[in-house]
């Protein structure tokens, strides 16, 4: 007899799934692994009549394993990259950051490079690891009306600005970034920079603070002009955080004004 799951017992099973990271449906229909061809066993050309048991291929060693730092491997290649099409394809070349397994894509970055300013978020969410382009979910819409009301923009009109993350992959369940690896990634974040070459940066939020500036604390450091990657840098509130606390969009508007402001200083 089929037996039927309960609402309560599918929700249940659904939330478990979910708190186990798997909050994707990446098909139609259930795929049963253990009836697929083991990927990892390697095919004799011809069975002998007393076939030795097959071999598994060894996978390429961990970094570590293999006395490499991937801090260091991603240095040289980022270092490597002449142009913002090899940094991107360095970074998709990429395999010693774990977030890049569960990703779905690269989010590299949009808007207009050679922009004068660019913007460094956090990392991918769920809508931009589907689009594979930045700030396109909830928090996204709300950066261009930002932008918009200081008469900038990522295309059409306005001044132009070019945006990224400090990650390139979507961590699961939106989680932090783990320190090893926003150390792991910076070298790539550093070569953008320096490609793009934009005059100003807005650093968004606590995590890319903590990652390019080394702090903490957005609420202190918010509006303040320092440094990163030796550029004028100014750390702003995220959208989505904007989007919990709408009252801190008051502080958000002084900021854009003063980011609006230099530009035309330096112009
Ligand atoms: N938050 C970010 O920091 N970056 C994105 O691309 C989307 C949401």
């Amino acid at each position: 007899m089929e037996s039927q799951m309960s609402y309560h017992a599918a929700r249940a099973a659904l939330e478990w799934q979910i708190e186990l990271g798997a909050d994707e449906a990446i098909g139609d229909v259930p795929v049963v692994r253990y009836g697929l061809p083991d990927k990892l066993t390697a095919e004799p050309a011809a069975k002998p009549e007393h076939p030795a048991p097959s071999k598994p291929v060894q996978a390429a060693p961990a970094p570590e394993a293999a006395g490499l730092d991937p801090v260091a491997v991603a240095r040289e290649a980022a270092t490597a990259a002449s142009d913002l099409n090899a940094l991107r394809a360095a970074m998709a070349g990429y395999e010693h950051c774990d977030l890049k397994r569960g990703a779905r894509t690269l989010v590299f970055a949009d808007g207009e490079p050679g922009a004068r300013v660019m913007i460094i978020g956090e990392a991918p969410g769920r809508e931009e690891d589907r689009e594979g382009r930045p700030f396109v979910g909830a928090a996204g819409r709300l950066l261009d009306r930002m932008l918009a009301a200081v008469g900038m923009a990522r295309a059409g009109d306005g001044e132009p600005v070019y945006i990224t993350n400090v990650m390139p992959w979507r961590p699961p369940q939106n989680r932090e970034p783990k320190p090893e690896e926003i150390a792991m990634m910076l070298p790539f974040l550093a070569r953008h920079v320096n490609l793009a070459a934009p005059e100003l940066l807005v650093v968004m939020g606590n995590t890319s603070c903590q990652a390019i500036l080394g702090q903490r604390g957005i609420t202190r450091l918010r509006g303040t002009w320092t440094e990163a990657f030796g550029r004028p840098a100014l750390p702003m509130f995220h959208p989505a955080y904007l989007l919990r606390n709408p009252g801190a969009k008051r502080e958000a508007w002084a900021d854009l004004l003063s980011l609006r402001a230099r530009l035309e200083t330096e112009r």
